[in-house]
């Protein structure tokens, strides 16, 4: 019997890392450019027309994908979801977003996207069989918006994709915001007016110091506790139960039933304790935290054909070493390499 036939019988023999935490989702980065350049992920000082991407022979096949996610599954994936970069500018995404929908096991697949394409490519991704979408936007003003993603996009076509990725039934929807002192904090406001009653889910999120390339200040990430206290002040808000274990966001709903939000506190309230969350890179690499510095390789074994017994055991022996927790030793670790968040997913 081989290794993958004795996960197939019993896939709840869990594989769990050094700190008991199982492997529950996988994110999957599609494509590492990106048509932003947010300072504080791609600043376009960095990532100018001359930088060298992956060029597509060195990102994964959708069959090199859909195989990996397939053993994933196996070791008790239930969840994935896409990312970039701006994971719309993979060509054909809706015929990936078909292959993973249907490997047994997975019972969410959701991605993560600016919006500027989603208007277009909603109704062809929820055909293939994806689950819903969480769009990031920083602001409704054009001009902080525009400070937010480096001078790409608008606020109105994010809104539009917005409104298309609802009524092609891509629910629920959730904004992801990260909120930065002095740039866009001032704005949180704003966005909830625009949200509150109609079913989308606001999360600000505190801005965090990966990678290596923003310069990240400590004063610039404003605490959750602050935002909560601000929002309170005009709308009540109260804690909600997680809708799962290990759930990132803490929710809220507003006191006046005017639906939810929520807060993803990094920074002031670390959650690697329940991180369950494994990582694939656009060309092939598996990292199991974040802020990791270095991965494993999965397409040199892939396209060398290793049989799927060899790549399980890349994968398992990966989570077995697993000891991350990088945002509980934040202070205590200091700088460092790390891998860009543009290159992992977020
Ligand atoms: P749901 O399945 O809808 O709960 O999604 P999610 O909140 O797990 O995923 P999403 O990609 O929307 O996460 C939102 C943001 O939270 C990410 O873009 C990151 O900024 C941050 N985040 C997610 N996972 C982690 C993590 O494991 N560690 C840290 N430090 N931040 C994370
Ligand atoms: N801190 C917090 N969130 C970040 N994101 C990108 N870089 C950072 C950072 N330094 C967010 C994006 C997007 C998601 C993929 O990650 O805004 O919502
Ligand atoms: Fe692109 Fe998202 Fe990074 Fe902004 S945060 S540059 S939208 S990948
Ligand atoms: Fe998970 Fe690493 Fe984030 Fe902690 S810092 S929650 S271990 S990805």
């Amino acid at each position: 019997m081989s290794e993958l036939d004795i996960i197939t019988i019993h896939p709840r023999a869990q594989l769990v890392d050094r700190r008991q935490r199982p492997l529950q989702d996988l994110r999957i980065s599609v494509m590492d450019r990106c048509n932003f350049r947010c300072p504080y992920c791609m600043p376009e000082d960095k990532y100018h027309k001359d930088f060298r991407f992956l060029q597509s022979h060195e990102r994964l096949s959708f069959d090199e994908i859909t195989r990996l996610a397939r053993l994933f599954a196996g070791l008790g994936v239930r969840k994935l979801r896409i990312t970039g970069g701006e994971p719309l500018l993979r060509p054909e995404l809706p015929d990936l977003i078909s292959d993973l929908h249907q490997i047994d096991g997975i019972d969410d697949v959701a991605l993560t996207t600016n919006g500027i394409l989603l208007g277009q490519q909603a109704a062809a991704l929820k055909a293939a069989g994806l689950d819903r979408v969480t769009v990031s936007l920083d602001a409704l003003d054009p001009e902080i918006f525009a400070a937010m993603s480096g001078g790409r996009g608008s606020p109105d076509k994010v809104l539009d994709s917005i409104d298309e990725a609802r009524e092609a039934g891509l629910v629920p929807i959730k904004i992801n915001t990260v909120v930065k002192r002095g740039v866009n904090d001032h704005a949180v406001l704003e966005l909830l007016e625009r949200f509150r009653h109609t079913g989308v889910i606001v999360r600000f999120i505190e801005y965090m110091d990966v990678g290596t390339i923003n310069h990240w200040q400590a004063g610039e990430t404003v605490p959750s506790a602050e935002l909560v206290e601000l929002i309170n002040a005009c709308w009540p808000i109260e804690p909600m139960e997680p809708s799962y274990h290990g759930e990132v966001a803490r929710r809220h709903r507003f006191s006046d039933g005017a639906g939810e939000l929520g807060f993803i506190s990094s920074v002031s309230a670390p959650f690697c304790g329940s991180c369950t969350r494994a990582r694939l890179s656009s060309d092939g690499q598996l990292f199991t935290c974040l802020f990791a510095s270095r991965g494993t390789d999965l397409r040199g074994p892939l396209r060398a054909g290793a049989d799927d017994a060899g790549l399980l055991e890349l994968v398992q022996s990966a989570w077995q070493r697993r000891d991350d927790r990088y945002s509980e030793l934040r202070s205590r670790t200091g700088g460092g390499e790390k891998v860009e968040m543009y290159y992992i997913g977020g």
